[in-house]
């Protein structure tokens, strides 16, 4: 699993303002809107970890209500007696500067049902008070009631749908960023090398945590070179080879290795699947669907090591492995 200390770099360069936060120019244009009349609840929901739905929701906390914020992350403070206590007496108390006060409620997905339904009455009493934001990364799990109450934002399109000029324009960025990373941390780099790895990283999802870890874990020799290349390839001729020989350690140890990068191997293996299976199969079409089964439990499980796991040895029992 992730050590606490990989997650430095991508904790460090959290976007503190408005100015830091990667995003498409449209979007930023919305949000300062939202800072302005400031009169939603909002909803931030992707099946994409890391893609900044926590960052801004402390950014947009910080403009509206200064240091008068309550932040709540819901898969520790999920019960019925935090809302009751916690939100209930901060949503209660007016702004000493007259401002709105904000509630930030991350993870929202693990908010119990009982806390979710009082929620939904704190939220309409004090509507002259408060306003709340909630993070969640599966937004079935969010209930009705309380999802009508919010503008709900979809965070795997607001850096631009894959292609186009405003995810070009989010890359851009994201290279300055990475840029001023390494030069900060006095490592020197192959500017190709890194433009690769952006391109790697966020041509499909934008998972900006999973490239900083990157760069947090390969430059440990005060280097960032073609080598860190090889090791962000996720080509799996070997690993299907393996399956197919079966032959399931060397397949574990690439998974304990590779695990917090399980979106570039979903991706991988959909936009590869003539390379690696024998596409004339009739069991072909249930490839999607075990594909789509695991990709689901891989967002919502803990440990993502097991999905991912389960993932390649339903592969092996689909027996259509080229
Ligand atoms: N839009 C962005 N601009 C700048 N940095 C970003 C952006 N999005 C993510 N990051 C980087 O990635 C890290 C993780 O971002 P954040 O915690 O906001 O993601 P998240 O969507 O809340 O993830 P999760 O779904 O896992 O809760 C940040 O600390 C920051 O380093
Ligand atoms: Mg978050």
């Amino acid at each position: 699993m992730l050590e606490m200390k990989d997650w430095v770099w991508a904790e460090r360069y959290r976007p503190k303002t408005l100015d830091e936060y990667i995003c498409s120019l449209e979007f930023k244009e919305k949000i300062k809107n939202w800072i302005s009349k400031n009169n939603s609840h909002l909803l931030f929901e992707s099946s994409c970890p890391g893609s900044g739905k926590t960052s801004l929701a402390k950014i947009i906390a910080d403009k509206v209500a200064g240091n008068e914020v309550l932040f709540l992350n819901s898969s520790m403070d999920t019960g019925i007696d935090t809302i009751r206590e916690k939100v209930a007496n901060f949503v209660s108390k007016k702004s000493m500067f007259g401002n709105m006060r904000v509630v930030i409620m991350d993870e929202a997905d693990q908010i119990s049902d009982k806390a979710s339904d009082s929620l939904k009455s704190l939220i309409e009493r004090f509507h002259s008070n408060a306003r709340f934001i909630f993070t969640c990364n599966n937004i079935l799990k969010i209930s009705d009631p309380l999802k009508d109450r919010c503008e709900v934002v979809n965070f795997n399109s607001i850096h631009g749908e894959p292609g186009s000029i405003s995810r070009k324009e989010a890359a851009v960025a994201t290279l300055k960023l990475c840029e001023r990373i390494l030069t900060e941390n006095e490592i020197k780099y192959d500017r190709i090398v890194l433009i690769q790895l952006v391109k790697r990283f966020l041509s499909d999802t934008f998972n900006l945590r999973s490239l900083i870890q990157f760069l947090y874990q390969n430059t440990r020799d005060s280097v960032l070179d073609e080598g860190a290349l090889k090791k962000a390839v996720f080509e799996l001729t070997e690993i299907f080879k393996h399956i197919k020989e079966k032959r399931f350690a060397p397949v574990r140890e690439f998974i304990a290795i590779r695990y917090q990068y399980w979106q570039q191997i979903y991706t991988e293996i959909y936009n590869n699947v003539d390379v690696y299976f024998n596409i004339k199969s009739t069991k072909i079409t249930a490839l999607f669907e075990v594909l789509a089964f695991h990709q689901h439990m891989t967002v919502t499980s803990p440990n993502k090591e097991i999905p991912l796991c389960s993932l390649f040895s339903a592969i092996s029992g689909l027996d259509i492995i080229k």
